[in-house]
């Protein structure tokens, strides 16, 4: 087995960056290169003013501050760090893609490929090549090919190592994760660098912690875990529509089935629709293979969750719509939390941009507050969207006019006709909803898409106070 001496990884994300914090943190006489083709965010990593780091992350900023200029290093030369590394890792982005065969479905792995072949043309050592990002099953045996392709004689082994941390808690995921996978190829080589890797967990986990696996297995865990985890909200998001229905409390629901140990109480908060970087990304592209190898049947089943949650968050905007009268035009609706989740600034795919989006096309005036995300990357969302969409650069100004953002809550709330809670923000509880009430016009309305509010302190106050599956 060879011991690692030095880390490069490609692509310092919300993945990268904080994966390999924590591996420079706990492996100190490993020299980790983390390098980025995205200059800014470079320097941002590399700010000596910690709050200027790329990505809010609980505890992220102590992590870096202990490892940074001592073993871990950000830089844009990427040539260089592939060079001296013997082991890389692959932690770019591999979003859905949009264009030609598969779009809308597919991973887009240029960037993935771009990677190896970087990494085979510059390399002049053995090296393992450890996928870090999640990618479609048998990915693994495409970037061997392309590495394989050099003709250097460099030998190169292809792991699998999915991350599993989630946003928002990603450093304490990263030390105490429920388990570490990493998937290797049953020869001798590929045992030997599966050993390599396992070595530098051992420095803060515990055996048991960490399980091997082929290849095949470790990259089609990945995917399952995120369908299984997104199928669990859209579950309780289905039946929070029959909850209401019916006068049945969703959390009271979810409370007494979660009491089974064999269901558990985990993942089941209702909510206005699940956001970020993998679940939908992901599950679209279980659907594409499992298309790929003419399983309609088994595709249709997990597309179904994503089905679930447009649903829930049309269901959310309608709902406004129609509570505020059965129009919003010209309305102002307040939105606290822009962020897809609590203790994040990612925004991927967050529920409130499509919620906005609805909105919006219905005349409405919205007045952002998030405590973390910034009024640049609110509008480059809706930019972001409606571009994709085809919509012209004058209706895309125009509808931008509809947005406000504001760094104070209590302005953003200021003549609303409507508060929307879209992020589970605990600071949102903590208001002062009577004087909030005050600044508004009657009658109020709150629609929580979050189930964070008291409602008989909200009801008591005057507010219209709407929960999902209540
Ligand atoms: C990751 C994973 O890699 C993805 O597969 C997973 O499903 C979600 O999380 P993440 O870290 O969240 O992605 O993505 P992002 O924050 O966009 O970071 C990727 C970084 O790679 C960016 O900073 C981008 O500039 C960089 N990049 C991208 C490169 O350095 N080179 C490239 O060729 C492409
Ligand atoms: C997820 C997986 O949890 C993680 O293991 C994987 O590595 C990446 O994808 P992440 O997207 O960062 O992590 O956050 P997660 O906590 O899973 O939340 C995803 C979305 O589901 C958020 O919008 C969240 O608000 C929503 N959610 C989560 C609910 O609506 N209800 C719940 O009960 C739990």
């Amino acid at each position: 087995m060879k011991k690692i001496k030095n880390i490069c990884c490609l692509g310092a994300g919300y993945v990268g960056g904080p994966t390999m914090s924590v591996i420079a943190l706990k492996c100190p006489e490993i020299k980790v290169n983390v390098v980025d083709l995205n200059a800014d965010r470079i320097a941002a990593w590399n700010d000596v003013n910690l709050e200027n780091l790329p990505i809010y992350e609980p505890g992220l900023d102590e992590v870096v501050s202990e490892a940074r200029g001592r073993n871990l290093f950000f830089s844009t030369d990427i040539n260089t760090a592939i060079k001296e590394a013997d082991m890389i890792f692959i932690a770019v982005n591999t979003p859905t893609k949009n264009y030609g065969e598969g779009k809308g479905m597919a991973a887009d792995l240029k960037f993935v490929e771009l990677c190896a072949r970087q990494i085979a043309e510059i390399s002049t050592n053995d090296k393992i090549i450890v996928e870090k990002s999640t990618l479609p099953v048998r990915t693994a045996k495409t970037l061997q090919t392309i590495l394989e392709s050099n003709g250097n004689n460099v030998n190169f082994e292809v792991l699998s190592n999915p991350e599993f941390l989630a946003e928002g808690t990603a450093i304490n995921d990263l030390l105490n994760p429920d388990r570490v996978l990493i998937g290797g190829s049953k020869t001798e080589s590929g045992q030997n660098a599966v050993k390599s890797l396992v070595d530098i967990y051992s420095n803060w986990l515990s055996p048991q912690q960490i399980l091997t696996t082929n290849l095949w297995s470790s990259e089609l865990s990945k995917l399952t875990a995120n369908a299984f985890l997104a199928q669990r909200i859209s579950s309780i998001n289905a039946l929070s529509a029959l909850c209401e229905a019916t006068e049945a409390d969703v959390d009271e629901v979810a409370n007494a089935i979660g009491k089974d140990s064999r269901i558990g109480s985990k993942f089941m908060k209702a909510s206005v629709g699940f956001g970020g970087s993998c679940f939908q990304k992901d599950i679209l592209n279980l659907v594409y293979l499992c298309r790929h190898f003419n399983l309609p049947e088994v595709a249709n089943y997990w597309e179904q969750v994503i089905i679930l949650n447009d649903y829930q968050k049309h269901r959310f905007a309608k709902k406004i719509i129609n509570s505020l009268f059965n129009t919003v035009n010209g309305k102002k609706i307040a939105f606290l939390g822009w962020a897809f989740k609590k203790n994040t600034n990612d925004t991927r795919e967050s529920a409130s941009i499509y919620v906005a989006e609805l909105l919006i096309e219905d005349g409405a005036e919205i007045n952002v507050y998030d405590p973390k995300v910034s009024c640049e990357k609110i509008k480059m969302d809706m930019r972001n969207l409606w571009e994709l969409k085809g919509i012209n650069e004058d209706v895309i100004f125009s509808k931008l006019a509809q947005i406000k953002v504001y760094d104070d809550p209590y302005e953003a709330v200021n003549s609303s006709h409507a508060i929307a809670i879209l992020t589970e923000w605990d600071e949102f509880r903590d208001y002062n909803w009577t004087s909030i009430y005050e600044k508004m016009y009657k009658p109020a309305f709150i629609f929580d898409g979050r189930g964070v509010l008291d409602v008989n302190e909200i009801n008591k106050i005057g507010f219209n106070y709407y929960s999902i599956g209540k």
